[in-house]
């Protein structure tokens, strides 16, 4: 660039100085032409001095053969002088030229300053009454010009490079500012990668960085949180599965080792028995459901359904059971209530939610199903008077395994998944499920499932 940018200046500068130097000289042949052709040599030769100081430089006339006949300087005369710009008037064909040349030491001998390592040369032919007579040639020191510019080069070469050397350090620093947290994150995120989910990035600096760090931290978080909640899971579920199993095997045993056992109890041992295997293979089927949802690879079949019968359906299929505990299950159901949705699904909400009303009612207590429609939004609600859910609960009955009071669940065969599948169903068709209830005094479950295929908001 500093190259450049003082080729720029020189070549302004050069231009200026030749068009001075081309008009002068040309002007002078025009003066000089006329004296001589005459031959006046002594005029001649004053005129060439007085001009050529006055110019600042030294004048010369050469002939057709390329030599000097007048020289401003009177040391050349006779001397043929071999100079581009003299050639290119004299057989080149033009009529003016100029050229500005670096001297070796050897050749400094034209200007007045020996040392000068700089000459411009500018040349014009004198055209006489029958042609061309000869060179007006004028030898200009063009060495100041040089200098300064050279020494401006100079300057602007030092002032590059010392922009440049700051702006090295400055990208260096930078870069190190920028690299040194990245290097960081990737250290923790390769330690995330081992396995060790627990690493964490340290949050420093502002704007991009920082959000990096934060999302990342976000990310591992949600991951570690992933992980654990999985973790459990698995253990939960090895666990509920262990417990029938643990039971059958005691059943068996018994069997086994007492042949003789009265026929009575045995026919009760293989009840249990069955009991129990049906009760694994529910466990199973509701394990299998909500991985599938997990994965999502629950296939939803819609169809144009008709809820207020559903309902109607879940109700008689569950009303035995009802009868035997002397307890009393009724419906309040608008009919005509039809939405489009995946039938078994929905059953599968209704059924869940009014077997845990009749499981934790007591005998002859009631449990009250009830269809309404406001606007394009079904609601079903299932009322039980029993024994309600603390408060502090309430939030958690969502949650897979999750069950109030451990003892009593699993002496009612209770595994506290029915209710997170039925919130993964009903958010499925975009439905909300609520929960009010009172401990001693009963529960309410209220889903509220759009008509018209829109989400439900929560309110
Ligand atoms: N109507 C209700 N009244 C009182 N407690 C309830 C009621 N419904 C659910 N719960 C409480 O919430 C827990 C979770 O219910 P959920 O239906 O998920 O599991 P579960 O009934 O124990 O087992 P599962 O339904 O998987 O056979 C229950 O264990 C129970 O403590
Ligand atoms: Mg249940």
């Amino acid at each position: 660039m500093a190259t450049s940018l003082t080729n720029l200046v020189s070549e302004h500068l050069y231009e200026q100085r030749i068009r001075q130097d081309s008009l002068s000289v040309e002007k002078l042949a025009t003066t000089f032409a006329p004296l001589f052709q005459s031959a006046q040599a002594d005029a001649l030769q004053e005129a060439l001095v007085s001009s050529g100081g006055e110019m600042g430089g030294r004048l010369m006339i050469i002939d057709e053969d390329g030599k000097v006949q007048f020289d401003s300087f009177s040391q050349l005369c006779g001397v043929r002088l071999q100079l581009p710009e003299v050639l290119s008037v004299l057989t080149g064909g033009q009529s003016t030229a100029y050229g500005i040349h670096h001297l070796s030491s050897s050749q400094r001998s034209l200007t007045a300053d020996a040392a000068d390592e700089y000459v411009a040369y500018c040349t014009a032919s004198l055209i006489g009454t029958r042609g061309r007579l000869g060179v007006l040639l004028f030898v200009a020191p063009v060495q100041e010009m040089m200098s300064s510019l050279n020494q401006v080069q100079q300057q602007l070469l030092s002032v590059f490079l010392a922009v440049a050397v700051a702006a090295l350090i400055v990208a260096l620093v930078f870069s190190q500012i920028i690299t040194k947290p990245m290097a960081a994150m990737t250290r923790t995120i390769q330690k995330m990668g081992k396995g060790d989910l627990s690493a964490r990035v340290k949050v420093r600096g502002s704007g991009e960085i920082r959000q990096l760090a934060e999302s990342y931290n976000t990310m591992a978080e949600q991951l570690e949180r992933l992980d654990r909640s999985r973790n459990q899971f698995v253990s939960n579920a090895s666990h509920e599965l262990k417990t029938p199993l643990a039971t059958m095997k005691i059943l068996l045993e018994s069997l086994i080792y007492q042949p003789d056992m009265p026929a009575e109890l045995r026919a009760e041992f293989m009840q249990d028995m069955n009991h129990e295997i049906d009760r694994l293979t529910g466990i199973i089927t509701d394990l299998l459901t909500l991985t599938q949802m997990d994965s999502r690879r629950m296939e939803l079949h819609p169809s144009m359904v008709n809820l207020s019968e559903l309902v109607e359906e879940t109700l008689r299929l569950l009303t035995p059971a009802a009868e035997q505990r002397g307890q009393c299950l009724t419906g309040q159901v608008t009919p005509g209530c039809n939405l489009v949705a995946d039938r078994s699904k929905l059953g599968q909400i209704i059924y869940n939610l009014t077997e845990n009303g009749l499981k934790y009612t007591p005998d002859g207590g009631e449990v009250t199903v009830t269809l309404t429609t406001e606007g394009r939004t079904a609601i079903l609600t299932v009322q039980d008077n029993g024994v309600g859910i603390p408060p502090e609960d309430q939030g958690h009955i969502f949650e897979r395994f999750y069950r109030v009071d451990k003892a009593r669940s699993r002496e009612t065969g209770g595994t506290g998944l029915g209710l997170s599948i039925v919130r993964q169903l009903v958010s499925l068709h975009k439905g909300v499920i609520t929960v009010d209830s009172a401990p001693g005094k009963g529960s309410t479950f209220t889903v509220k499932l759009p008509m018209d295929g829109k989400e439900v908001s929560a309110s």
